[in-house]
């Protein structure tokens, strides 16, 4: 179960202090039912409200682009980037998770309209010496075209928020800005795939090499079949956010999809995608792999001793050959 580092919990907590809990979570409340309706970030509108959501929503979304790192630093291991251009960038979450995935970051921009929400990525680079951080407060539509290339550009959680005639100038933007890698997080619905499916169609048209989760750069298997490609990262839950979502199980499961498209990086051992938690029984472990075709079954027989102690450690995301 991956939490935030311990960096950014101190630095949240050290916010929290003095903070009325009954207030917080009202404002959670509030921000919550917002996103389950379908709604943005527009409902966070005081540097209070942008609290709430570093409470209920960051730890979250940190877990989930935290996930899609480690596979994609798994496919490029000795890519060590130095700049990041974060956009839609929130309290910065994707950031801090880009710093704990590639510790050779050395500095990052991030984009957003959102006041409040900049003003805690600030406060929060101030407990970080890894990152020299600037901030554009500004929407996409404005800032982007000021925006200088960077050799990870991110975007987490935030195409769902741009108006769907937006999505294909911004991908080709935040492509054109992006050095050497592209990552996009959004929601694991049907809808958060829909979207990672067109930017995979239109980066491969445009020459992108994927990184992950995919194994080739062909039709996405699952595009014409009931299920969606997404993934799940389970993470602690504080005491604030059980407060805060009156919730009594002391762990959330973030599903969510994701992207890596990179340029340049040449051969690419990627493995394929398992899809699904595997299933353990007495007699075999059975992953759901993802191949170019479609997916398939394989068993690794508990008779195969090596494979299948190997199999047992496997997740739902890893890539096995
Ligand atoms: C759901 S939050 C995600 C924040 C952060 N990336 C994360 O993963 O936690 C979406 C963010 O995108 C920003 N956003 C949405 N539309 C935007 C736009 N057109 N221009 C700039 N920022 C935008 C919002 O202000 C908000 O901070």
């Amino acid at each position: 179960m991956a939490g935030l580092p311990g960096w950014l919990s101190g630095a949240l907590q050290a916010k929290l202090e003095n903070i009325s809990r009954t207030d917080l979570r009202a404002s959670a409340q509030r921000i919550s039912e917002r996103y389950r309706a379908g709604g943005g970030s527009d409902v966070i509108r005081s540097e209070f409200d942008a609290l709430a959501y570093a409470v209920v929503r960051m730890p979250a979304t940190y877990a989930a682009v935290r996930a899609a790192l480690t596979q994609a630093a798994g496919i490029v291991p000795d890519f060590a980037p130095r700049s990041l251009l974060d956009v839609g960038a929130g309290p910065g979450t994707a950031s801090w998770a880009a710093i704990d995935a590639w510790p050779t970051l050395q500095q990052a921009t991030l984009i957003d309209a959102n006041p409040h929400l900049l003003a805690l990525a600030a406060a929060f680079s101030r407990s970080t010496s890894h990152l020299a951080m600037a901030a554009m407060r500004d929407t996409l539509a404005h800032a982007l075209g000021a925006a200088t290339s960077a050799d990870v550009v991110m975007a987490s959680y935030v195409f769902a928020e741009l108006a769907s005639g937006a999505l294909t100038g911004t991908l080709e933007r935040l492509w054109s800005l992006s050095e050497r890698l592209l990552v996009i997080v959004e929601p694991g619905t049907p809808d958060g795939f829909k979207r990672i499916l067109a930017c995979r169609d239109a980066l491969i048209a445009r020459g992108a090499q994927i990184i992950a989760p995919c194994s080739h750069e062909g039709r996405c298997p699952l595009a014409t079949t009931e299920r969606w490609c997404h993934f799940n990262a389970r993470l602690p839950r504080s005491r604030d956010h059980l407060a805060a979502k009156e919730a009594d199980v002391p762990f959330e499961d973030e599903k969510f999809a994701y992207l890596v498209a990179g340029k340049d990086f040449g051969n690419l051992a990627r493995g394929h995608r398992i899809l699904a938690t595997p299933k353990v029984d007495k007699s075999a472990v059975t992953l759901t792999l993802c191949t170019p075709e479609t997916p398939v079954q394989r068993r690794i027989a508990r008779g195969d001793k090596d494979a299948y102690r190997a199999a047992k450690r496997l997740d739902w995301g890893d890539a096995v050959d």
